[in-house]
């Protein structure tokens, strides 16, 4: 069954800790993102593992070959079960980041990397400096993205069928989910959790839905239940 992830986008450290405990029962997974790592450093991964999760540490690496190596394997060495990088770094980036996972010292610290296509808040002609759709565009860095052997993609469940079509054995991790009537915020390709699961996502990645809900842990149960129940259906012909 595709996997739930909790983006814990919270702007404190203990609020994110007390909220992850909220969820720990429903979750395995758990996202730190840019704005709680700047807060909670190490430390906040350190707790999150403690409660059992497994953590997606989410920075988005773009910079040159050697230095995102060089983080991809400090991103091991605290733990993170999985990080992005941006595709758009290019061949020899993500392959530098491919090598460090892959001379990690040990298998706890050789996190799996997941490769930013087109930020779910891109809408048309909203990217610059390309023309093509962002789905488009998606598809053409998830294409790369296997070519060089990345574990997966980040994408919108709209762009799942085609990657996969393309690259079956490539990952596909979709955030913009949003739960019918669900407000879609900032976020533009967005699809509901069934939709994302019949579309073959792999992980869902949930943040204000669930973190900004009446009871945080009744809104991920309902979200588990959407996708257990479409992962369960009869695929579409
Ligand atoms: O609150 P919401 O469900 O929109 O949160 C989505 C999360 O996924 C955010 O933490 C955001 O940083 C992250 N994300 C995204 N689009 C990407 C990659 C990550 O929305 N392409």
């Amino acid at each position: 069954m595709p996997e739930l992830i909790v983006a814990l986008d919270l702007p404190d450290r203990e609020k994110a800790v007390s909220m992850a405990r909220q969820l720990r029962d429903a979750l395995n997974w758990c996202k730190v993102g840019l704005e709680l790592f700047t807060l909670g450093g190490p430390r906040l991964l350190e707790r999150l593992k403690e409660q059992g999760f497994r953590v997606f540490l989410d920075l988005k690496f773009y910079d040159i070959p050697h230095t995102v190596a060089r983080a991809v394997t400090a991103a091991g060495v605290l733990g993170a079960d999985m990080l992005t990088l941006h595709c758009q770094g290019g061949k020899r980036m993500c392959q530098a980041a491919l090598e460090a996972r892959n001379t990690a010292v040990d298998a706890c610290s050789a996190p799996l990397l997941f490769g930013v296509t087109a930020l779910t808040s891109f809408g048309p002609g909203e990217m610059p400096g390309v023309s093509a759709p962002p789905g488009v565009y998606a598809q053409d860095l998830a294409a790369s993205a296997a070519d060089w052997g990345l574990d997966g993609v980040v994408c919108s469940g709209r762009e799942v069928r085609d990657i996969k079509a393309a690259s079956p054995g490539l990952a596909c991790l979709c955030p913009g989910i949003r739960p019918a009537g669900a407000d879609s915020g900032d976020q533009r390709r967005t699809m509901t959790p069934a939709e994302a699961v019949e579309a073959g996502a792999d992980y869902l990645v949930v943040g204000r839905p669930i973190i900004e809900a009446p009871s945080p842990a009744e809104a991920a149960c309902a979200i588990l239940e959407e996708i257990r129940a479409a992962a369960a259906a009869p695929a579409a012909e």
